[in-house]
């Protein structure tokens, strides 16, 4: 049985981006326990606060970035952290290498019914500044809160997946997981069809025909709503996640966030072999201009997501 600690020491000789990863699995395992008995402690609902995207925070959305917080506090390897909770880049530690961007709590629609949710966190060298493209990061993961307490990492080489036991440590259950090339399998909101752009209307409309359409197979169709559940749905057996520029979104230049959630993302599934587009460019090479920009993200395997980029090739 291979632990957290024992694989960060076979990736990386850099001490100090393994304890940033360490920081952060254990902000998760602390955020795991409060959400395990938070309907008991009464911490649901709203703050009764907005954040800075003019977002409604949830109790618990406020509770999870202060345990992100204080765990990166505790680490002088962090530089600066950029959280989705918080409108201003904080300075940590002076001599700090790394910068943390984090969505402490993704899918907060779903807390108060128990659905999963996740920590999504990306780590980019503090001496490249604020605005750093996704490729780059030095390390990108997320915690799972779902049946079973999930960390997804990667460093560099493969996506690597642990387990959280009951002693509280990170025991490696994937050494190295694959998105499938094909799948059969797709995530979007399609409440936002009257929103949509040509390609996307047309890459679902053909998935939805099935075999009775130009691809001759069947798809199913799948939107937690949680990022990262849908994204570990399909780490682990394929699909493609979608939330693409639409008229509605456009304005804003998407919905999801480029540093704590795109980027992040893309780089764990391109470390699992899957692939990712804002529909015309790859995600990891988007030039960031805010921290908390937003941008269209397709994800997961690769011949689906190619076929998106073919729709949007036909322009
Ligand atoms: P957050 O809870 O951090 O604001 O993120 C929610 C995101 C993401 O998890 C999910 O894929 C998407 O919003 C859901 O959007 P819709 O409500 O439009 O389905
Ligand atoms: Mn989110
Ligand atoms: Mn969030």
């Amino acid at each position: 049985m291979t632990d957290l600690k024992e694989w960060l020491s076979a990736q990386t000789t850099d001490e100090a981006l393994g304890g940033a990863i360490e920081s952060m699995a254990a902000a998760g395992a602390e955020i795991a326990r409060v959400l395990r008995e938070a309907p008991i402690a009464g911490q649901t609902g709203l703050a009764g606060s907005d954040n800075v995207q003019g977002e409604a925070q949830k109790a618990l959305d406020v509770i999870s970035n202060d345990i992100v917080l204080n765990h990166l506090r505790e680490n002088p390897a962090i530089s600066i952290l950029i959280s989705e909770e918080l409108d201003e880049a904080v300075n940590m530690s002076s001599q700090g290498q790394f910068i943390v961007a984090t969505d402490p709590l993704d899918g907060s629609s779903n807390l108060d019914v128990n659905v999963t949710v996740g920590t999504i966190f990306s780590v980019l060298p503090a001496k490249g500044g604020l605005l750093q493209r996704g490729t780059e990061q030095l390390a990108a993961g997320y915690v799972a809160y779902g049946p079973a307490t999930s960390l997804v990492v990667r460093i560099k080489g493969e996506t690597s997946v642990f387990t959280l036991d009951a002693q509280g440590t990170w025991v490696q259950t994937v050494a190295a997981a694959r998105v499938p090339e094909a799948s059969g399998e797709f995530a979007i909101n399609t409440a936002r069809e009257r929103f949509w752009d040509a390609a996307t209307t047309g890459y679902v409309k053909e998935s939805v025909a099935g075999e009775t359409g130009a691809l001759g197979k069947r798809y199913n169709m799948r939107w937690v709503g949680s990022m990262v559940a849908d994204v570990h749905r399909i780490l682990m057996r394929g699909g493609i996640f979608l939330y693409p520029l639409d008229s509605e979104t456009i304005s804003r230049g998407g919905r999801l966030r480029l540093l704590y959630e795109a980027n992040p993302m893309a780089w764990l599934i391109e470390g699992a072999g899957g692939r990712s587009t804002t529909g015309t460019m790859r995600i990891l090479d988007v030039e960031p201009s805010d921290i908390h920009q937003r941008v269209p993200v397709i994800l997961g395997s690769a011949e689906e997501v190619k076929r998106v980029e073919d729709w949007y090739g036909r322009g």
